[in-house]
């Protein structure tokens, strides 16, 4: 599916976004490798902690349903200024790779293309954890 396409389902998805508290819609889709598409918005709790951003409840969709492969993922945040996933999505996100391609937009006409090492340059992720160390 190309970017704009899925641009045009993140911002359908961010309608859908349960923000009392902050009253801040975030959208996201998550492409799969073979073409799979989750969408995703973000989830807010009285309780504040359980708050899930848009990217994860996406992304936990995805894995959930058995596609770990993951090509692409759409955040759209403020339809004004362009906004990045937070850093818990980032690490997050990077478990499944760190070439993940990250697309953050306010509209088909104006958004930016990132990987997820852009973002989250030298990270710690799964391979660090192959060895051991004791
Ligand atoms: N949020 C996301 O959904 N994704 C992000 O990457 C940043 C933050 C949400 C969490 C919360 O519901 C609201 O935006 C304000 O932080």
């Amino acid at each position: 599916m190309d970017d704009k396409k899925m641009i045009e389902l993140a911002l359908e998805a961010r309608e859908n976004a349960y923000v009392p508290y902050s009253k801040f819609k975030v959208g996201a889709v998550v492409l799969t490798k073979d073409g799979r598409i989750f969408t995703g918005c973000n989830i807010e709790s009285a309780s504040f902690t359980p708050t899930i951003c848009a990217e994860r409840t996406a992304l936990s969709k995805a894995i959930s349903e058995g596609y770990r492969n993951i090509d692409t993922i759409v955040v759209v945040g403020s339809l004004e200024k362009i906004s990045f996933p937070c850093g818990v999505c980032r690490q997050f996100i990077r478990e499944f790779g760190k070439n993940i391609r990250i697309i953050s937009a306010t509209s088909t006409e104006n958004y930016e293309v990132y990987t997820i090492e852009d973002l989250l340059p030298k990270s710690f992720g799964p391979e660090d954890l192959e060895h051991g160390n004791i």
